[in-house]
């Protein structure tokens, strides 16, 4: 019998990264090499206009992780600071669940081409859903508990992934 309030999600495709086991961070716009996501064939209409728009989130599962998940984190680059998980974007989470903001190179057939992903190949993919302008950029948005640290600049470069001198 199903668990009450059980939630089960199966793939709908696989994404295609040249990381096998390390990743960025957060996903580079810039990076190089091939960053593709390939629906499975049965979900093909569901891409019809998909190609109209610049950006999409993508929704993956975090799947090879061998890690606790603690409820509280302290980032690789953040010099030992520690903080709520869910004020952190760790891949160690009770859902595993990934988010990325990508740019649509070309769809072709069933395949996205895209800039840079932060996930390692073969990672499964649970979703895509369009980046709209207005709707999903808010203005005032900040850093959060970045606001707070001496370095926040250098921080928000690891943030972004940005590549950068030490
Ligand atoms: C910090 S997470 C951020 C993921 C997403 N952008 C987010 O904010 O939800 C990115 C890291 O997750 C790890 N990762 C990526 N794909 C993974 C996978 N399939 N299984 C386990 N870890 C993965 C890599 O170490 C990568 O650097």
């Amino acid at each position: 019998m199903r668990e009450k309030n059980a939630c089960t999600f199966e793939p709908i495709g696989i994404i295609r990264t040249p990381y096998q086991d390390s990743a960025p961070y957060q996903p580079v716009d810039s990076d190089s090499g091939e960053f593709r996501i390939i629906l499975d064939d049965r979900y093909r209409d569901g891409l019809v206009q998909l190609e109209k728009f610049r950006y999409i989130y993508v929704l993956y599962h975090i799947n090879r992780l061998d890690r606790e998940v603690k409820m509280t984190v302290s980032p690789p680059w953040a010099e030992g600071r520690q903080i709520g998980l869910f004020a952190s974007r760790s891949p160690v989470r009770p859902n595993p669940i990934g988010l990325s903001i990508v740019r649509i190179k070309k769809i072709e057939e069933t395949s996205i081409y895209t800039s840079g992903l932060d996930v390692f190949d073969e990672t499964p993919l649970l979703d895509i859903k369009p980046y709209i302008r207005d709707l999903d950029t808010k203005l005032d948005a900040n850093y959060g508990w970045l606001d707070d640290a001496d370095d926040m600049e250098h921080l928000a470069q690891h943030i972004q992934g940005v590549p950068h001198e030490h």
